[in-house]
């Protein structure tokens, strides 16, 4: 690895999940702002050609990138990690993200999501690695009680997904405020969409999208046959769900402006921000801002709402923009722009042909070595 010497020479920040949607276009986004970077990913769920292109985008600066294929859940892996570098920050993106099955298969759940960070986090305890920024989500709040979402609205969870979301959090508030040496940071991010605009670096979910965004990509490229609209009954414009769609790119500068927030706020304890855009956006809006950016249509099958679904969910920006000087730059134009470009240029995602889904049964029950067996530095 070179020595940077670019705007922050000395920083080194561990990205658990950097081979991931948002985790790889923040990788690259700190990469540009002059931080060295080390990604740790298990690939479950995500791919090394991400890595690869994180490296060649950055141009330049991908020399100081560094990538380890190593599981959280593998601990002497993480401190083996911890052994070769020290870190001044780390940013905790690695976990299982997909609400529905998590209802069917809490364990792998608690086991990624929860093992995962507390090994994360005691290992950096011991190494005195105290500056974290935690990758959390708008599932926190539920069926929000009003509109906009503030930081300060009620926590809620209602799924194995959202509590170990909210679990980790909690962890995040007992440890700092019982060690002020820690400064933590929670973002809550909205609903994530868009791609990097080179079309290099997108969403790329195995098996049926759980998401609004990536089931419109897929019927727009010819994988799947028509996107199903959950419930057209809502008391909204168009009677379509209401979510704050956010670029991945605005994203990503979020989590450098928590970073910078973290070094220059010795006693920030651990605060939590949302990252959305503060506008809703409809199911219907969505689809035609798509059809404007791909040229095509998308056909459509109405169908009952989805269970657990709200009608509409969006975020305050106050606190994010006074606090990290930060505010979301694109619109669903942009947005379905960037997601066209990623979509039609890479129709099976960084794949060329589609692979086996995660073994889940077999990370449940501990075989975490199979994701373990080579370490791969970029
Ligand atoms: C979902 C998760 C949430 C998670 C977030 C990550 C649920 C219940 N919630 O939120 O915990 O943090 O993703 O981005 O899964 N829609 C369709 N057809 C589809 C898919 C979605 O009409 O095939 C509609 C939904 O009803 C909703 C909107 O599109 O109105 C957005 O859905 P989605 O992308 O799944 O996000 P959320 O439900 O907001």
């Amino acid at each position: 690895m070179t020595v940077n010497d670019g705007l922050h020479p000395e920083r080194c920040i561990l990205v658990t999940g950097g081979a991931g949607y948002i985790g790889s276009h923040t990788s690259l986004q700190l990469l540009l702002d002059g931080y060295k970077v080390v990604i740790m990913d298990n690939l479950i769920n995500s791919c090394e050609e991400a890595v690869r292109r994180v490296v060649d985008l950055a141009g330049k600066q991908g020399e100081n990138l560094l990538f380890y294929k190593v599981d959280l859940c593998n601990k002497a892996a993480v401190e083996a990690v911890f052994d070769l570098h020290q870190f001044d920050a780390v940013i905790h993106f690695a976990g299982l993200k997909a609400v529905g099955e998590s209802c069917a298969k809490p364990l792998p759940y608690y086991i990624n999501n929860i093992l995962g960070t507390l090994n994360l986090l005691d290992v950096m305890n011991t190494r005195n690695c105290k500056k974290f920024v935690f990758s959390s989500s708008a599932t926190v709040y539920g069926q929000p009680e009003s509109v906009p979402v503030t930081e300060e609205s009620r926590l809620y969870v209602l799924n194995p997904y959202g509590r170990t979301k909210l679990q980790v959090e909690e962890m995040m508030r007992d440890i700092t405020a019982a060690d002020p040496d820690w400064r933590t940071i929670v973002l809550r991010y909205f609903n994530p969409v868009g791609a990097h605009p080179s079309g290099r670096l997108g969403e790329d979910p195995q098996g049926i999208p759980n998401n609004l965004m990536p089931f419109v990509q897929q019927v727009a490229v010819g994988r799947r046959k028509e996107l199903t609209v959950f419930g057209n009954d809502y008391d909204t414009k168009d009677g379509t769900g209401v979510r704050d769609y956010i670029h991945v790119q605005d994203l990503a500068t979020g989590h450098s402006a928590a970073l910078h927030k973290l070094f220059t706020t010795p006693d920030i304890g651990c605060t939590a921000y949302n990252l959305g855009t503060g506008k809703g956006t409809s199911v219907l809006e969505i689809v035609a801002a798509f059809e404007k950016a791909a040229g095509l249509k998308i056909p459509l099958r109405i169908a009952d709402r989805r269970p657990g679904d709200c009608s509409v969910v969006f975020t305050a920006t106050d606190k994010a923009g006074k606090e990290l000087g930060w505010k979301a730059q694109n619109g669903i134009d942009e947005m379905c722009r960037d997601q066209w470009k990623w979509a039609s240029n890479n129709p099976n995602g960084y794949r060329p042909v589609q692979e086996q889904p995660i073994d889940l049964k077999a990370v449940a029950n501990g075989n975490h070595e199979a994701v373990m067996s080579k370490d791969i530095v970029v």
